[in-house]
């Protein structure tokens, strides 16, 4: 039998995907879901941007350059202050831009900080690539947000990853934490990696990492904000002296991203005021959660300042049904058909004690959860 490498036979599930999947099982066999394990908007292609692919398919789609079509570098690049086009590269997702970033910037066996709790795939990436995720654990006590303290505790390091909002607690790091989180990345020598693909799912804008790091390595995403996970496009901005690495890594390990996808994430560029019309909805979502979820005696809740999620704690149930956070999401799942995520993805060692919540289905579908889970008796 042939089996797999060992290096990758240890990557561990994404679990999000896990209950989603049980999830479709349950649709399959004719029972309703209410989706609040997802972490994607339930809306489609903005306007613009589906125009823009009906008029592109009357054209060969074919390869694109490596980096990504011109004038969707421009208009990226021009969202950051005095960043040259040429340092930004079209990426397959979020997704594709971590595994560029990683592997432009470490070696095999680097230590690279992440937090927890914390967006899975950063951990397991890294792993996969024979890299050593070297956890970061962060709290109430500093509101979620990683510190230079915390940095130091953590030991050397080649590289941090920070997310802001955050994935799963909806941490905002306000500029004086990034600038200190900077400095102290700075002085040790540590490569600042900042997933900013939660940045415009907020209230308030979220202070951008290249105004306090100029050689930061910043990775967003059409996924969410822009509401196009499935069209698999994001983009990544990369200090001067790694664009020739990333340009030479992107060609031999993707090409390029999608045609495409290209065309309709430079139309989605100008759809905003339909886009803004979503996180309004998003925000709307998050207090019915909120509320709701307290009305159902979960009132331990992560700051939730962006993106959309609500990271609860939940010990009062884990610990008086005896089960862990995976098992109490199968059983709401299974009893009330709501579908949530168990904390365990974002956190090894207290995960099994929270879950997670997504805002971004319709506002129906947080009202009805939060009703059948205030009336569930175990
Ligand atoms: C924090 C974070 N980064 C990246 C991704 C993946 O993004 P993409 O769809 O652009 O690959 C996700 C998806 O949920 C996420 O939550």
């Amino acid at each position: 039998m042939i089996e797999a490498g060992v290096r990758a036979a240890r990557v561990p599930p994404f679990h999000a995907m896990a209950m989603s999947r049980l999830a479709e099982e349950h649709e399959a066999e004719g029972r309703r879901v209410l989706h609040l394990e997802v972490g994607q908007p339930s809306t489609g292609l903005p306007t613009g941007a589906r125009r823009a692919v009906e008029a592109a398919l009357d054209r060969p789609l074919g390869y694109t350059n490596a980096p990504g079509i011109a004038a969707l570098r421009r208009r990226l690049a021009e969202r950051y202050d005095g960043v040259d086009p040429e340092r930004v590269t079209v990426v397959s997702g979020a997704s594709a831009g971590f595994t560029l970033a990683f592997l432009g910037l470490f070696d095999a066996g680097a230590r690279v900080g992440v937090l927890e709790p914390g967006y899975p795939c950063y951990r397991n990436t890294l792993l996969a690539l024979g890299m050593q995720p070297v956890p970061i654990p962060v709290g109430p006590a500093t509101r979620w947000a990683p510190t230079p303290d915390l940095v130091d505790a953590a030991g050397p390091l080649d590289g941090l990853i920070i997310a802001s909002p955050s994935n799963p607690t909806g941490t905002i790091l306000r500029a004086d934490a990034l600038a200190a989180l900077a400095e102290a990345c700075r002085r040790s020598g540590i490569a600042v990696i900042a997933d900013e693909i939660y940045h415009g799912i907020a209230a308030e804008p979220a202070p951008r990492i290249l105004d306090h790091e100029p050689d930061a390595v910043v990775v967003n995403s059409f996924s969410k904000y822009y509401s196009m996970t499935g069209w698999r496009v994001g983009w990544m901005v990369v200090p001067d002296s790694l664009v020739d690495v990333i340009e030479r890594l992107q060609q031999n390990l993707f090409i390029c991203a999608p045609h495409v996808s290209q065309v309709a994430a430079l139309a989605a560029l100008d759809d905003t005021d339909e886009l803004d019309g979503h996180v309004a909805r998003y925000l709307t979502n998050r207090s019915i959660l909120i509320e709701g979820l307290g009305a159902a005696g979960i009132t331990d809740v992560a700051p939730a300042d962006g993106a959309f999620y609500v990271y609860a704690h939940v010990p009062q149930l884990t610990s008086a049904l005896g089960i862990d956070s995976m098992a109490l999401c199968r059983r709401w799942l299974d009893e009330l058909g709501v579908c949530a995520t168990p904390g365990i993805d974002f956190d090894l060692a207290r995960g099994h004690e929270y879950v997670r919540f997504s805002s971004a289905g319709s506002t129906d579908t947080m009202t009805e959860a939060v009703e059948l889970l205030a009336g569930w008796r175990p």
